[in-house]
């Protein structure tokens, strides 16, 4: 429950030395106190201090089951408030920090409990807007803090959306104008042996790859009885009240600010003047616009007093202007980011946006989506947690379903049909994925027919394929992986062969999930540009929402240890748990796979 704790909240400037001092002085002894970053605003609390960490979770409205990151000012305080800073950590913290990362390492005794969510692990982050440094250095404590928004909805871009959702609930905010960024931080878990992206963020994978130098080592594997990593993923969602679209852009389009950092205060407004575009550019922009234009007259057509909120750049508006007619014009409101193409404005707009358009009563938000692996990964992110909300998400597989087996003939009733597939991946191809492959056949069975989510009239025919990252073509799966797919399923895979996976066969499928961290760290190191539908089964689950917890209450990982060598009783125990596990994320594929069940 959320119990107003002040008359009023004290809005400070950041250029109001006195201020700050007094905001810093009180979140030192104990106060919540709202402060800016380059990613967005935080709700910061002394991190030493348990009491005051409990009020953070107070005024957020959430469950303190979700750890906490810890800010800091300088690099210096690192060492007291972990127990170790393992070669990873320190090549992401010597190529990152300051800047829009959080390190994940072992915490130490220091840290309350109430922090890291139980997790014996911490997240630190040394942010960079300049904003963020004096004012934390100013508190003369680690702080800890989450974004600064009421739990579930956007994050907090401006120091206005921090009163609007605070107000009254923390001792202050320090206003340090718009955050740069607009996404938050890309949490990187430095614990293990290869860095594992936790959540994307402004600071790539690829860059991340680049400054660690990536060590293939291959028994990473749990052993049995030892307890996985606890990833601290936690169901996040960014939804405002009404529904999101998503509008791809055509992957022809070239991305503007995908691969770079853009420098902190860059404007990225840009000039523009759509009448002085060469005929080339205008046709291109027309190009952009033509799907917004479709859908919004789509919507039109069947709800004729909808209103519909578009979130997109300078050129779509442009181009919409020129096309509609009045009463499409009337019932649209627009959110402009900058250029159609520049991905580091629309991420850097996004919660903004959302929010903005979500307080004009908006029924719909059709926002741009982009293709590319850079920053656009962590914005599609965002996006599509925002356009999935709890409500909404798919029909899970009901466990138990009869065999209702509705064959495949069903789909020559469609005018048209499309083809989709998923490729899962492990190293030999000869145990988890051959399971994986198996089991969503048997799924996809299970469930058909479906049909394009586009439209009813075109069927969708779902493909489940697998390989190995170092497969021998050819090989058989282990011959206890066959006999507990029997067992467990019902289902021969004695005839499957392993097939090595390359550029082809990656190319070839619309999603691909590893079923291991390490997988995806080596798939992704050796082709980069997989990394927009590659996932691991940990980074998948976390991007649909899905967390498993141990009898402890802890947050347990996906990732699953390769049966190989093992007996039959752990070969048992891997199918059961694959299975579980895609049984959870079926109809979460199904829709990325653009089918729905009909
Ligand atoms: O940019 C940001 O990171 C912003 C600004 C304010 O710094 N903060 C932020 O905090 O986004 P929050 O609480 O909204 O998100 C923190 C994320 C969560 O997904 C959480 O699960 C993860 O970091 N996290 C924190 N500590 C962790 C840990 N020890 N292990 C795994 N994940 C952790
Ligand atoms: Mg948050």
């Amino acid at each position: 429950m959320r119990t107003l704790k002040y008359d009023k909240t004290i809005l400070v400037k950041s250029s109001d030395k006195k201020g700050l001092e007094d905001a810093a002085a009180h979140l030192r002894s104990g106060e919540v106190v709202g402060f800016p970053t380059e990613t967005v605003y935080g709700l910061g609390a002394n991190a030493l201090d348990e009491a005051a960490v409990n009020k953070i979770f107070e005024a957020k409205g959430r469950p303190g089951d979700n750890p906490l990151i810890v800010h800091i000012a300088d690099k210096a305080q690192i060492p007291e408030l972990v127990s170790e800073i393992s070669p990873i950590a320190k090549e992401l913290i010597e190529a990152f920090m300051p800047g829009p990362i959080t390190v994940i390492m072992p915490k130490s005794d220091k840290i309350p409990m109430n922090v890291t969510a139980g997790l014996n692990t911490v997240g630190i982050r040394m942010p960079s807007k300049p904003e963020a440094r004096e004012f934390l250095k100013l508190c003369d404590c680690p702080v800890a803090a989450p974004s600064a928004n009421i739990s579930g909805s956007p994050s907090p871009t401006c120091a206005d959306h921090v009163m609007t959702d605070m107000d009254g609930y923390v001792y202050a905010v320090v206003d340090g104008g718009e955050s740069d960024y607009g996404l938050e931080s890309t949490v990187v878990d430095a614990t293990g042996e290869v860095p594992v992206v936790l959540r994307p963020g402004a600071i790539t994978s690829k860059m991340i790859a680049d400054a660690v130098k990536l060590t293939s080592k291959d028994n990473t594997c749990l052993k049995a009885g030892e307890t996985p990593k606890a990833p601290g993923m936690k169901y996040r969602h960014y939804a405002p009240h009404c529904d999101v679209e998503v509008i791809m852009l055509s992957e022809n389009i070239d991305l503007i600010n995908d691969e770079t950092l853009l420098a902190e205060g860059t404007d990225i407004w840009g000039d523009f003047n759509f009448d002085g575009l060469s005929e080339e550019e205008k046709h291109l922009a027309f190009n952009l616009t033509i799907p917004f234009f479709n859908r919004i007259k789509d919507i039109l057509d069947r709800n004729p007093l909808a209103r519909i909120g578009v979130f997109t750049g300078i050129e779509v508006m442009a181009a919409i202007e020129r096309l509609a007619d009045d009463n499409l014009f009337y019932h649209t409101e627009f959110f402009v980011y900058g250029r159609t193409a520049d991905t580091s404005a629309a991420s850097h707009c996004l919660f903004d946006g959302l929010r903005e358009l979500d307080i004009n009563k908006v029924d719909i938000i059709l926002a741009t989506g982009f293709t590319g692996n850079g920053i656009s990964k962590a914005y599609m992110n965002r996006l599509l947690k925002a356009s999935c909300k709890l409500g909404d998400a798919p029909d899970a597989v009901k466990a138990g379903d009869n065999l209702n087996l509705r064959s495949k003939r069903d789909l020559e009733s469609f005018k048209d049909t499309c083809t989709a597939s998923v490729l899962f991946i492990c190293d030999k191809n000869r145990n988890l994925s051959v399971t994986a492959e198996m089991v969503f056949r048997d799924l996809i069975r299970r469930e058909a027919p479906f049909c394009s989510v586009a439209s009813n009239d075109i069927g969708a025919e779902l493909y489940a394929e697998s390989c190995g990252i170092n497969a021998i073509n050819g090989d058989a799966p282990e011959e206890y992986t066959v006999k507990a797919i029997k067992e467990v399923c019902g289902l021969d895979a004695s005839y499957i062969t392993s097939l090595r996976g390359e550029a082809s066969v990656y190319d070839d499928s619309d999603l691909i999930i590893c079923l291991r961290e390490d997988t995806l760290q080596k798939l992704i190191h050796n082709f980069p540009s997989l990394e927009s539908k590659a996932f691991s089964l940990s980074s998948y689950a976390a991007n649909c929402g899905l967390v498993i917890k141990n009898e402890e209450g802890r947050v347990v990982s996906w990732s699953i240890p390769d049966p190989s060598g093992e007996n039959y009783v752990t070969h048992l125990h891997t199918v059961k748990l694959i299975k579980a596990y895609l049984e959870l994320v079926f109809p979460y594929i199904i829709k990325d796979l653009g089918a729905k069940r009909i």
